[in-house]
């Protein structure tokens, strides 16, 4: 199972590559390994490119749109021969951008928040005004822009596909190899005569921070910017360099936006940067991004920005006991209570159970490690000062947690019952006395049995069911 998170991402990779034509890529630790591969890469998209674009790039990733489904239906042996590169001109208005689809430089190109596909139109503003008139007037538009020509962007890409025959694999080649290449910056300038940026992660990453953070972008444009840094981001050093020129603070900030959705993207971009990056975590807090999330969690907001916003705390608090603490004191557990009673944002309640389950079992993990295997003593020693326990058991978690076991969905069954085990320890008292917990436990026994006994009967054994059922009946043994 992909979290929603990964599916975002390739779905982000999938259109950055579609977008790819007008944007080549250079990674951002440039060796002559990545270059070489990277050339590698670029005789590739060559090479697609001359064979007309479309579906090509679903090589990188196996799943199709269902935009490039519907183009492949349409395609031909004959659209398959075309040579020419797709190059979309773009008018005064929104348009679709398909699939392999190249802009003119100089083009706008955004997000389109509900469709989740990029549009395209031409970037100058007083343009789109006079053009608005002349249209008004019967006028033809003029689309003739800056931008490279197909030609231009075939001609470029074919030197990297002479160079890349040359390469051997032999390793005392490569020196040859090397003076076989013209050095990247005079590459870089080829580029940049056709209009053609080239950029490392780092620089793209200013660019993006930079358009989010500038006062004369609207808002569309700050949240395209988000949304493409969110992809940055997913790399651990990319989201370390993003401290680096004050980045992190400039997002950290966009959660204090009047706008519910630069609240969402930023809350989006700060949950992959969190992810597993100690470093980040730690500036983070320093960032004041703890309270920040919390105040969200807190106050009146629509459920798809708390969805973010809980997914960035959850990020923020994983495998970090000093989030952890923070949290703790400021009432971070007083928070989610109220949201999982909160009305409209039932469906965050498993969400919660599962942050506080990874919480739970991550705290002991580390306090009750097996020999041999020790973590660091400061490490348990942060551990032990999280007291999430006692806070738990005071707060009525346990009846929140043992409550929701009544949910109709089998997988959010199996999160709540895993985490009613996780909590045994501070609330056994309370669920042995608990007639509502043991009723619903009877029910949902009685139901897993049925549905158990019909895998069997299917012949599939140690099914699904089957695990649920004993999941139960160990919860009930473990209760008594
Ligand atoms: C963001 O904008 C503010 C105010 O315009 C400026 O002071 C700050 O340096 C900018 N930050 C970055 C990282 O560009
Ligand atoms: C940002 O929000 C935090 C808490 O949500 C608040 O304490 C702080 O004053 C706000 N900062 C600005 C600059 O609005």
């Amino acid at each position: 199972m992909r979290t929603e998170g990964e599916k975002t991402y390739s779905k982000m990779r999938r259109q950055r590559l579609v977008t790819m034509a007008s944007q080549v890529l250079l990674p951002s630790r440039v060796s002559m390994l990545g270059i070489m591969l990277w050339l590698l890469a670029a005789a590739y998209i060559s090479s697609c490119l001359n064979n007309h674009v479309q579906n090509q790039f679903s090589l990188s990733n196996p799943e199709k749109s269902s935009v490039q489904e519907k183009k492949k239906e349409t395609s031909t042996e004959e659209e398959l021969d075309n040579e020419d590169l797709d190059v979309f001109y773009p008018t005064n208005q929104w348009q679709t951008l398909q699939p392999g689809q190249a802009v003119p430089a100089g083009s706008h190109v955004r997000l389109n928040l509900q469709t989740g596909e990029r549009e395209v139109k031409l970037a100058d503003g007083e343009k789109y005004q006079n053009n608005l008139k002349e249209q008004k007037k019967g006028q033809r538009l003029d689309l003739n822009t800056h931008g490279f020509t197909s030609q231009d962007l075939k001609s470029a890409l074919a030197k990297f596909k002479e160079g890349v025959g040359a390469e051997k694999e032999d390793k005392a080649r490569q020196e040859e190899v090397r003076r076989r290449f013209r050095p990247i910056e005079d590459l870089k300038k080829d580029f940049e005569a056709l209009n053609v940026v080239i950029e490392t992660d780092l620089q793209i990453m200013i660019r993006l921070i930079n358009q989010f953070n500038s006062s004369s972008t609207t808002l569309e444009e700050k949240i395209t910017a988000l949304y493409d840094l969110e992809y940055y981001v997913h790399q651990m050093d990319n989201a370390r360099d993003l401290l680096s020129f004050g980045g992190l603070q400039v997002v950290i900030n966009g959660l204090n936006s009047t706008e519910d959705l630069v609240k969402e993207y930023s809350a989006f971009v700060l949950g992959a940067a969190f992810s597993s990056n100690p470093k980040v975590q730690v500036e983070a807090i320093e960032g004041g991004a703890l309270q920040k999330l919390l105040v969200i969690l807190a106050t009146d907001h629509p459920l798809a920005v708390k969805k973010k916003v809980l997914f960035a705390l959850s990020s923020l608090l994983r495998h970090f006991p000093y989030a952890q603490q923070q949290f703790l004191k400021l009432g971070g557990l007083q928070v989610l209570r109220n949201l999982v009673h909160e009305k409209g944002m039932e469906m965050l309640a498993v969400r919660v159970v599962t942050l506080l389950y990874d919480l739970v079992t991550e705290k002991m993990l580390v306090e009750t490690v097996e020999h041999g295997q020790d973590p660091p003593p400061e490490k348990v020693q942060q551990y032990r000062q999280v007291s999430l326990m006692p806070g738990l058991r005071e707060q009525g978690w346990c009846s929140i947690v043992s409550g929701l076991l009544g949910l109709p969905d089998h997988d959010m069954r199996e999160k709540v019952l895993r985490t009613l085990g996780a909590l045994l320890a501070p609330c056994r008292d309370r669920y042995r006395q608990d007639a509502t917990l043991s009723s619903t436990l009877r029910g949902l026994r009685a139901e897993y049995q049925e549905l158990a006994a019909q895998e069997q009967r299917d012949g599939e054994e140690n099914g699904y069911f089957q695990e649920m059922l004993g999941t139960i009946d160990s919860f009930i043994r473990e209760l008594r």
